[in-house]
């Protein structure tokens, strides 16, 4: 698929107007700022003008929503993949689609679904990308990382765009086809939290504690608990260290 590129100064969010338009797949919208960026879980998503790459892209995937699970953790293997390409080095991901660097959170994905269970399912995802954060902007965004805090060249955001871009290219199709299950053990070789103790908080407030062994061939999150294996699916839940 040919993206088709739109780049606007402003905007309230990239996510929302692809919706909004019904843009068609491989739409590609990039932002210079957005006055109402919007992360996970009803959060805010705080851009800096200038210093982040903030675009989403209409993706229609042919098969139904089941067979979208573990779609965000393909995404952060897409994106880390592109880092390493432009030569950044350590990022990794968190369950499920946060790419980190070690000082914190460099990326996020923000995935909108609209299909069913069976037809075809369009998604709108939206990547937020760190590149140079002020230092109001670091303090309002808790543990927010940006490119200058991983080993690499000075970030180039065009070229950094082409180069996620064509990522997706690549890995977008694939998943469509094969589903998560041949990525796994690449996106268990990228994960920074392997092995350690979490906690799961679900929309509710409801935790659930153990150690991360890794994902599953769904992209499913594998918790070692106390009382047994839990499995948990990337949806209303967040992931915190103990
Ligand atoms: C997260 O909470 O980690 C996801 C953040 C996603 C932010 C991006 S920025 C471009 C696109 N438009 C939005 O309103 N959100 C996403």
């Amino acid at each position: 698929t040919p993206f088709c590129l739109q780049l606007v100064d402003e905007i309230d969010s990239t996510n929302r107007s692809l919706r909004q338009e019904c843009a068609v797949h491989g739409t590609v919208l990039a932002a210079e700022w957005q006055t109402a960026g919007k992360g996970r879980l009803g959060r805010q998503w705080i851009g800096s003008l200038g210093g982040s790459l903030l675009f989403s892209v209409v993706w229609r995937f042919s098969g139904g929503m089941t067979r979208l699970a573990g779609l965000s953790l393909a995404l952060g293997i897409a994106l880390t993949r592109a880092l390493e390409k432009k030569g950044y080095q350590g990022t990794g991901l968190k369950w499920p689609n946060d790419v980190l660097c070690p000082k914190g959170k460099l990326a996020g994905i923000l995935i909108e679904l609209s299909g069913d269970a069976l037809g075809p399912v369009d998604a709108v995802i939206g990547i937020g990308l760190n590149l140079r954060l002020s230092p109001e902007e670091r303090i309002h965004a808790d543990h927010a990382a940006d490119l200058s805090d991983c080993s690499g060249p000075s970030p180039e955001r065009n070229a950094l765009l082409a180069a996620i871009l064509n990522e997706l290219a690549d890995i977008l199709p694939r998943f469509d086809q094969d589903g998560f299950a041949p990525l796994r053990t690449e996106w268990e070789a990228r994960h920074l939290w392997q092995g350690e103790q979490a906690k799961l908080i679900s929309a509710d407030g409801k935790e659930s504690r153990g150690r991360i062994i890794g994902v599953a061939e769904d992209g499913a999150l594998r918790l070692a608990g106390e009382d047994g294996l839990k499995v948990a699916y990337a949806g209303d839940v967040s992931l915190r260290k103990v």
